[in-house]
């Protein structure tokens, strides 16, 4: 397979598991301690030698690309003031990546706004990452599919393990395990019920896929929800050429439920050794008031 250049990264949703943070405010901008949520997953991208990020949004979602853009007056006034490390700081986030957007004109569902993304991917292998899903520990997250698709030439799902009554938030795959954690796809359904759930293993945001999941995309008819599923393209595409998923590993949060978010945030507060001990201090406390 081709290297992988390009990830489309979705940002068009409501983001309304996080309201009312998310009312004015795209939950992919909310911080996780010091970053916003989107540059977790952009730099991601980027230690998986990923040198384009196309995000799809719709009209209040600017703001995102503007973070990874220059911000002159703000650049002035840091230097001006001699906070060169501050300088350095925001600076890096505008030079870390080649950034391209198209707009999801309505809201159509996860597959709607891959297929919105087509025409700026041409004809190569790409990646897509989910803005809510963020993975940290060992190999980056994508970099793990990027390798498998590059030795079995084929395209790749990330999956993780999730408990049973949880199955119905996830597209959810079953397959035969070729080596230890790969596996042939074998079925896929998006957002079962827990009865029809063929396995626990959950899509969790992370796909390397050739160009002509875009065909599939354009046939599929909506599915759960009433949306453009693109675990339904995938299922046929899988069942036509083959697919592969692989179990991911590392830590995962998902930005877009309220203990994942926090607990996001105190993994990354316990990281910076100037914070560390005054925020035990502090979660002591708490525990301790209960
Ligand atoms: C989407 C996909 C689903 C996947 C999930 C991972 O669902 O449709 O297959 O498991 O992302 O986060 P959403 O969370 O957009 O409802």
């Amino acid at each position: 397979m081709q290297t992988i250049r390009k990830v489309i990264i979705p940002v068009a949703g409501w983001g309304t598991r996080s309201l009312p943070a998310s009312k004015n405010i795209p939950k992919e901008m909310l911080p996780i301690y010091n970053k916003p949520v989107i540059q977790y997953v952009v730099e991601e991208a980027i230690k998986s030698k990923i040198s384009d990020v196309i995000f799809v949004t719709n009209r209040d979602k600017s703001v995102i690309e503007d973070h990874f853009d220059y911000n002159l007056q703000l650049e002035g006034v840091l230097e001006r003031a001699g906070k060169l490390d501050k300088l350095q700081t925001v600076r890096e986030v505008a030079e870390m990546v080649n950034i391209m957007s198209v707009r999801q004109k309505k809201q159509l569902g996860l597959g709607h706004a891959v297929l919105c993304a087509r025409a700026l991917i041409n004809n190569e292998p790409f990646a897509i990452m989910v803005g809510d899903d963020l993975m940290f520990g060992g190999t980056p997250g994508v970099q793990q599919l990027i390798d498998v698709a590059m030795t079995e030439n084929m395209p790749v799902i990330g999956v993780m393990e999730v408990p049973r009554d949880k199955v119905n938030r996830y597209g959810i795959v079953a397959g035969e395990e070729i080596s230890p954690g790969v596996y042939r796809i074998t079925d896929m359904v998006e957002k079962p019920a827990v009865a029809d759930a063929p396995s626990r293993l959950a899509i969790v945001g992370r796909y390397v896929l050739t160009p002509d999941i875009f065909d599939y995309l354009e046939k599929v008819t909506p599915g759960v929800g009433g949306e453009i599923q693109l675990t339904d393209a995938l299922q046929a595409m899988a069942k036509e050429r083959g697919m592969i998923a692989v179990k991911m590993s590392g830590i995962r949060f998902d930005a877009g439920d309220w203990a994942d978010y926090l607990s996001a945030n105190i993994y990354f507060g316990l990281q910076d050794e100037g914070l560390r001990y005054d925020l035990l201090d502090r979660l002591k406390q708490f525990v301790q008031f209960q």
